[in-house]
């Protein structure tokens, strides 16, 4: 068997515990072409990543990025860090000859996107790969949607309706990266339409050719600012529970987090939620809706695509089971059919994990991401498709195109964004 895959992480936190997880248990539940050895992980606080790489099983902890990126054991550097991180380490560790596994969205702005875009290109000449952590394209049941749009079961597609649904962005929520504009980017659109953009693409397997028009809205613009601890925010550490944002405490207290003295608030700086309407290059029409404020939604990924044979729904909430309608079928016979995604042997990833409809979690999705990178790597395919950086570059030019939509009140052609 070939050696062992150096992996390094960058990043501790919610996704730092994801990823962990994923590399792992993919040489467990995965028959791969090599096993994977997870070499060292930075954090920001010693103490802190000295205790996760203990407890994920790590080899190395470091407080400096640059460490892993510089040593030759390392072939794979993972970064989980905040947004505007992003470019700087992925292009430290392309240029190192290092594959980068990048967190989503690819970049907090579209400059460091495009520089992200063009550093992939040009390593990619001397083999070097990328991938960004889409994770949502590896549940069973969007897998499958993807599968049955190519064998052509939707027929046309006319419509696609796209919408991430989170609460926890309440105003008693503290002010943390995810509401920096330097840091995150953008607020729910970066973080949530991104999923449902790259999904879109995805399953239907077209591309978005024009933002038509958006909506950009902030209704919460002062936060309270969390107490350091260490070089950690308090909040985050005491993170009670979170979906594809992760990383924000529950408000004052949250999880016993402890507070300064004296409160003290600053501006959030990022969107709330963001709408937009798009056209695809095929014809199809597509709404998409993300939002951090939507009250008793804590985790609602939802997509619906509707053909001239065929639907299909996923709601991540449900996230074994997907909805498909079959317009070929008799009147008397036609519904919705709820398929339990579980099936070894017919659904994506199912042979992996459990007998028929014992469920899957989660961090399912990035084991079988790991999995897929560790086949790619190894010189095989991935079950369906992993996005790499410039994949990830058009769902960012789609975001971008929202954003300039919705601050001139026009239509943006996604060409235009360059
Ligand atoms: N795929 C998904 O569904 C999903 C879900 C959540 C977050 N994300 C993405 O993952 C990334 C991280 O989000 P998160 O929720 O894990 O955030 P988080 O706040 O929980 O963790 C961020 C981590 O980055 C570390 N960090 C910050 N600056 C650093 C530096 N200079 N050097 C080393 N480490 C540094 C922090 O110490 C922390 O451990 C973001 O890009 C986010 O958009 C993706």
């Amino acid at each position: 068997m070939a050696t062992p895959l150096g992996i390094a992480l960058v990043g501790t936190r919610f996704m730092g515990r994801a990823h962990s997880n994923a590399w792992s248990q993919c040489g467990r539940f995965f028959e791969l072409p090599r096993a994977v050895r997870l070499g060292a992980v930075a954090g920001r606080n010693a103490r802190h990543t000295a205790s996760f790489a203990r407890r994920w099983g790590w080899v190395g902890a470091s407080t400096d990025w640059r460490d892993l990126v510089e040593d030759p054991s390392i072939e794979l550097v993972d970064v989980a860090t905040p947004n505007h991180l992003h470019a700087e380490i992925s292009i430290a560790a392309l240029k190192a000859g290092k594959h980068v596994a990048c967190e989503k969205p690819l970049a907090g702005t579209i400059e460091d996107a495009r520089r992200m875009r063009d550093a992939a290109a040009k390593a990619s000449r001397r083999g070097v790969r990328t991938f960004v952590w889409f994770n949502y394209r590896r549940c069973p049941a969007v897998a499958l949607a993807h599968q049955l749009v190519r064998e052509g079961r939707l027929g046309a597609i006319h419509h696609v309706r796209a919408h991430y649904l989170q609460d926890w962005g309440r105003a008693s929520t503290p002010l943390g990266w995810r509401f920096k504009r330097a840091e995150a980017g953008s607020g729910a659109h970066g973080d949530l339409n991104a999923h449902i953009v790259d999904m879109a693409r995805f399953v239907t397997g077209d591309e978005i050719s024009e933002v038509v028009g958006a909506i950009e809205e902030t209704f919460i613009t002062r936060r309270e600012i969390p107490m350091e601890v260490g070089s950690e925010i308090a909040g985050t550490a005491a993170r009670a529970r979170s979906g594809a944002g992760g990383g924000r405490g529950r408000g004052a207290g949250a999880g016993g987090a402890r507070r300064a003295p004296s409160r003290r608030f600053g501006r959030s700086e990022v969107d709330d939620c963001v709408l937009f309407l798009a056209r695809f290059a095929g014809g199809a029409v597509a709404s998409f809706e993300s939002t951090r404020l939507a009250t008793g939604n804590q985790n609602r990924n939802e997509i619906e695509i509707n053909g001239d044979r065929g639907s299909v729904r996923f709601d991540f909430e449900r996230m074994n089971e997907l909805l498909w309608w079959d317009d070929a079928l008799p009147s008397k016979l036609r519904g919705w059919s709820r398929i339990m995604c579980t099936n070894a042997g017919d659904h994506p990833y199912a042979s992996a994990y459990w007998p028929a409809a014992h469920l899957i979690g989660y961090e399912h999705g990035f084991v079988s991401m790991a999995a897929d990178i560790v086949r790619a790597l190894g010189g095989g395919k991935p079950e369906v498709p992993l996005p790499d950086f410039e994949d990830a570059w058009r769902t960012q030019q789609v975001l971008e195109a929202a954003l300039r939509s919705a601050r001139t009140r026009r239509p943006v052609a996604i060409e235009s964004v360059r």
